[in-house]
This record gives structure tokens, sequence and C-alpha cells, in this order.
């Protein structure tokens, strides 16, 4: 076992587009442990759109990432050494550890730390589909879009995290799912893969008419639920289209995250089609996680739930992967190996 940690600290905030040089690489010793703790070797780090508000300081429902310390991320590992009863060297489990090697954790505090199987699912799925991104989906789609068989359910960034669970639900569920995403490699995955009814790639429309034209030929009876990840063209399409009373889970806007946030071209059509909108924070909803995960769980098993990983090979990689992320190089769920 290595004696030196490899951390990635965030060292200035962005002005605009986030940077590389936002970051730095720095080593560390393996901490020791105290009474109640356990030592984490992370085997994976989650990179995810929330971590860019992070790196400013500003208005947020999330305190900013504090400067020159290890940046916020969530991981999977195995427990390497432990001063707490309930977890032994071995334990698999999920944390938010950081962008780090090794995390000590005061496992005492509730929801620090929980054990995952990997026995039967990779573990790298904890951070996916069966994890934090998973569950934004469900929480959204079952609790605010809250789909009847027959509906259309569009979601924008079909392909990621979120977005691919979000159809695959909606499917389950009995509804028609269509999704946007950018690229006709990631819409052909979208269809033929996850088995939405349609993909529009958004990025061959160069016209706010012709993305409207593809999203009529695909809802032809218009759209009683929309899953919003990205913000900008795609949902103001998506809200020309929407039914009277449809809803609207408002998860994401991440084409305004890196620079000017995006405006709303038709806000009037919320209350012409008086439509109910809701945004929505996955963490302040902790009681539905364990009926979220089951329901996810079980669509997995069934082989109904399928995913697919970006992964940086190295935690030097890291900062380049997150970037990539808030430009839409990432195809699935993006991590780093750790291991
Ligand atoms: N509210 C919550 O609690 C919560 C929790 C988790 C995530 N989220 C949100 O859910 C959304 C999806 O997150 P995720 O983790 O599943 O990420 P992801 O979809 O795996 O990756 C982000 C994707 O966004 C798409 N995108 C579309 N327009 C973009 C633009 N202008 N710039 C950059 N990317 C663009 C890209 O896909 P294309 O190439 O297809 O465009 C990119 O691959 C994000 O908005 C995130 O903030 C919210």
């Amino acid at each position: 076992m290595s004696t030196v940690n490899k951390q990635i600290l965030l060292v200035s905030r962005p002005t605009g587009d986030a940077v590389a040089s936002n970051f730095k690489l720095v080593e560390a010793p393996l901490p020791e442990l105290n009474d109640g703790q356990v030592l984490v070797r992370h085997h994976y780090l989650s990179l995810d759109p929330y971590m860019r508000w992070r790196m400013n300081d500003a208005k947020s429902y999330a305190a900013p990432q504090p400067l020159n310390q290890v940046m916020i991320g969530g991981t999977v590992g195995e427990v390497i050494e432990s001063r707490h009863p309930k977890f032994k060297v071995g334990d698999m489990v999920a944390g938010m550890g950081g962008w780090q090697q090794y995390a000590r954790v005061d496992a005492q505090v509730p929801g620090a730390l929980r054990k995952v199987d990997a026995s039967r699912v990779p573990l790298s799925a904890y951070l996916g589909s069966l994890g934090m991104p998973g569950v934004t989906a469900w929480y959204g789609l079952m609790k605010i879009c809250a789909p009847k068989p027959g509906d259309t359910v569009v979601v924008s960034a079909a392909s990621g995290a979120v977005g691919s669970v979000v159809g695959q639900l909606a499917k389950a569920h009995g509804c028609r799912a269509v999704g946007f995403a950018g690229g006709a490699e990631k819409c052909a995955y979208v269809v033929n893969e996850l088995g939405f009814d349609a993909c529009i790639d958004y990025k061959a429309h160069a016209t706010p008419a012709s993305l409207l034209a593809a999203l009529e030929a695909q809802t032809p009876k218009g759209v009683d639920a929309c899953f919003e990840n990205v913000g900008g063209a795609v949902f103001d399409a998506t809200l020309l289209r929407m039914n009277d009373f449809g809803r609207i889970a408002l998860c994401g806007m991440i084409a305004g995250y890196d620079g000017v946030p995006t405006p709303m071209s038709r806000p009037d059509l919320i209350l012409q089609s008086r439509l109910r909108v809701e945004g929505f924070i996955v963490s302040e909803h902790m009681q539905f996680w364990p009926e979220a995960l089951a329901e996810l769980g079980g669509l997995m098993a069934a082989g109904r739930l399928k995913f697919r990983e970006s992964i940086a090979p190295r935690i030097e990689d890291a900062p380049e992967a997150f970037l990539g992320l808030l430009k839409g190089r990432n195809f699935g769920k993006q991590l780093v190996k750790l291991i």
C-alpha cells in the first residue's frame, strides 16, 4: 500500500469557463485514525455537474467549495483500516471522499459512509444509476413528472447519468420516452441500447424552428412531462410542445453552468399552458432514497436499466475529465478510476 495520498485541490475560482489551472495536484501522507474513524481506499471518484456551481462563491443551495481544500466528490472504495465497530477491513463503501485516493472518514456521522454490495453489480454503479444520479432521475420523474401510462416524457442530456435513467424508468412506467442528446452516436445509443422511443440530436438543428419541427415529429400527442437537465434551446422547444397541465421537473441547466445562465424565450407558456414547474435538489429528499434504490435495483437486476460510463484512468486526469463533462465530451456517467 502506498503511503502517499494524491489529492486535487481547488486553488482558484473560475471567471467564465472553468480551466485546469483552477485545480492543483498535491501529495499528502496517509492520515492516522482516531476512534470511530475508518480509512477508505477509493476505487472510483464521481465527477458531476454540481461541482461547477461549488467552484463559484455565489448564491446557491449549498456552500461554495473552500479554496485550497480537497474538491468535494462522491466516491466508492474499500475499507483498509477501521477503528469503528460497524466497519471492517474489506467492506465496500460509498461516501463523499472527495478528489483523492484515500479518505479518513468519521464513520459515526450519520450518512457519512454506507456499505454497498459489489457482488452483483459493479461497484461503480453506486455512483451512477444506483447512486445519486439514479435517485435524482427517480425523484424528479416519479414525484414531480408523475408519469401515467401513455404519457409522453421528454428528457434532455438523455445519454447521461441522470437522463439515461429517466427515459428507462419512463418506459418501465408505460410512457413514450423522447430524449435530446448531442450527436448521432449518443442518439443511436439512447434508442437502440436504452430503449427510448426517439432521440433528437439537437446539434443537427441550427435554428429553433428546425429543432421544434424535430420535436413535433417525435411527440405527436404533445409533451405531458419534461425532465429538464440542460436549459436553453432544447428547453425552449419543449415548452412550446407542453400539453395543458403538464409537469416540468427542473433538475439542471447545464448549458449555463460555465458562463452566463441561459434565458428562457417563452416563460409566458408556463401560464398559458398552466404548467407545474418544480426545481429540486436530490439531497433534500433523503427519505425517498430507499424506495428509489429498490425500484432501480430491481430494474437493473431484470436487465431493464442499462448504463454506460466514461472512465478517466488516473487521478491526474480528473480536472480534464471534469472540464470535458461540462462540454458534453463524456458519454454516460463520468468517473475517475483511482486504483
Ligand atoms: N437537481 C439535482 O439534485 C441534480 C442531481 C444530479 C444532477 N443534476 C443535473 O442533472 C443534469 C445531468 O447531470 P448528469 O450528472 O447526468 O450529467 P451527464 O448528463 O452525464 O453529463 C452532462 C451532459 O450534459 C449535456 N449538455 C447539453 N447541453 C450542454 C451544454 N451546453 N454544455 C455542456 N453539456 C451539455 C451533455 O450531453 P450532450 O452531449 O447530449 O449534450 C453532457 O454529456 C445536470 O444539469 C446536473 O446539474 C441535478
